[in-house]
């Protein structure tokens, strides 16, 4: 099963006609894309990523098996689009309780500033068998920065500083930046991230395979993903069998009824990076200008126990975007109980995919009623090749919804004062 919108939530909120009415926008928009003449032109990379990456993909596979071999452990430094797609994809697809990994466990790092963080990870580390990935697209944002120095050291301290530079692969630009300059005097193995891919269109390039790959999972399957997302998108499909433009209309017609927040949803918890990586991508995209679509995001069900009655209730200026995985696991049965004190019985022998299935149709229909359109998205059963569909889905939507934005979605300059003013404050020369 491939990405399809289910529209049936949405019949009180968008008619046939208004899709028809915004059907030339969005072809305009998608012409734009496909022609490279819209705003941030020089950095469609993305768009390629699926063919271009599955030809190199033998070789990566054979470097990361190389440096996964005898590893316990890979510290991934990185921050925003150098990292959220690997983490989208481990947390989605990794047994929470350890067991059957399929490679060296992958940790996190440069993602934030709390020293308590890199003093538990280091004291953590100090006994294991570790290396480090570092993806820095700039090769010089200050987070991943400091948390390179920070284990680079402790790696060198650890096994020597020959040995701990075999333990490292840096995957940056191909000429630019202090992380370049670093690993070629260092001789680390590296990955170059293209000049024409920004950072949160980037997890189908080395920045994400890389890790994935090391991490055990099939860089392959993602590509296959993704490059059957770009066949069912393509230009020649019309808006109501083309999941991509149906679902950049469906948004900018709620933001056109004043929907100006949209909450993603899933009834996984493990899921919950897919939509901070998703969060990235629209807000780094869409946020400008004065203009966007405020990405929100919760997971079912639960905070239906938290922000339900926000939802059911509260201000009316938000939708819904509901993921729902086909879910192939029925592998708990719900027991039987001889008291029945808690009035379940009627569910024994149930399994509890189908009460979440339950909560997933309850939930929508009850937010439609209360005044919240839901678009739903299906997809076959969460692994590589569905999250591939998935990141190809949602950058090519994020793209055409820019464009109808009339926004550049490709650049983020409004990240840039926060970090003038912590270097001021911190006294960085020239600041
Ligand atoms: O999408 C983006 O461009 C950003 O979120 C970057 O990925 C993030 O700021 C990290 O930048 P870099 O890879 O240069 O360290």
């Amino acid at each position: 099963m491939s990405i399809s919108i289910e529209l049936k939530y949405l019949r009180d909120f968008v008619q046939g006609r208004a899709i028809e009415q915004w059907t030339a926008r969005v072809n305009d928009a998608h012409l734009t894309l496909m022609n490279r003449t819209g705003q941030g032109n020089d950095f469609l990379g993305w768009m390629n990523l699926p063919e271009k990456s599955l030809h190199s993909v033998t070789v990566l596979n054979h470097v990361a098996g190389e440096f996964a071999a005898g590893l316990d452990s890979v510290v991934v430094i990185g921050i925003g689009g150098s990292y959220l797609g690997t983490r989208a994809v481990t947390e989605a697809l990794t047994n929470p309780f350890g067991e059957n990994r399929p490679g060296p466990e992958i940790l996190f790092a440069g993602h934030q500033l709390v020293d308590t963080y890199y003093h538990q990870l280091t004291a953590y580390l100090r006994n294991r068998n570790w290396g480090i990935i570092v993806v820095s697209k700039s090769g010089t944002t200050t987070e991943p920065a400091i948390a390179f120095r920070i284990l680079k050291q402790a790696l060198e301290h650890q096994v020597g500083p020959a040995k701990a530079a075999s333990r490292v692969i840096a995957i940056t630009d191909q000429s630019r930046g202090a992380l370049r300059k670093l690993a070629d005097q260092l001789g680390y193995t590296t990955f170059v991230i293209p000049d024409d891919v920004g950072g949160r269109y980037s997890v189908l390039s080395p920045v994400g395979l890389v890790p994935l790959a090391v991490a055990g999972f099939s860089a392959e399957q993602l590509l296959q993903g993704a490059l059957r997302m770009k066949q069912n998108s393509g230009m020649e499909i019309g808006i109501q069998n083309n999941p991509v433009t149906l679902y950049s209309a469906l948004r900018n017609i709620l933001l056109s009824q004043g929907k100006t927040t949209e909450v993603f949803c899933s009834f996984q918890p493990q899921l919950h990076y897919v939509a901070e990586w998703w969060k990235q991508l629209y807000g780094e995209s869409e946020g400008k200008d004065g203009k966007g679509i405020f990405p929100a995001a919760v997971e079912y069900t639960t905070d239906l126990h938290s922000m339900g009655q926000f939802m059911q209730d509260g201000p009316r200026n938000l939708f819904e975007t509901m993921l729902e995985p086909e879910n192939p696991n029925a592998l708990f049965p719900i027991p039987s109980d001889p008291q029945d004190l808690d009035g379940l019985n009627f569910l024994a022998g149930s399994s509890m995919s189908l009460a979440n299935q339950a909560a997933l149709t309850g939930t929508a229909e009850a937010h439609v009623s209360g005044g919240v359109p839901v678009i739903g998205i299906k997809t076959g059963p969460i692994n590589e090749f569905t999250l591939g569909e998935l990141f190809f889905f949602f950058e090519k939507a994020c793209a055409i919804s820019g464009y109808l934005l009339k926004v550049n979605p490709f650049d983020q300059p409004g990240v840039e004062l926060y970090k003038k003013n912590m270097f001021r404050l911190l006294g960085k020369p020239g600041y």
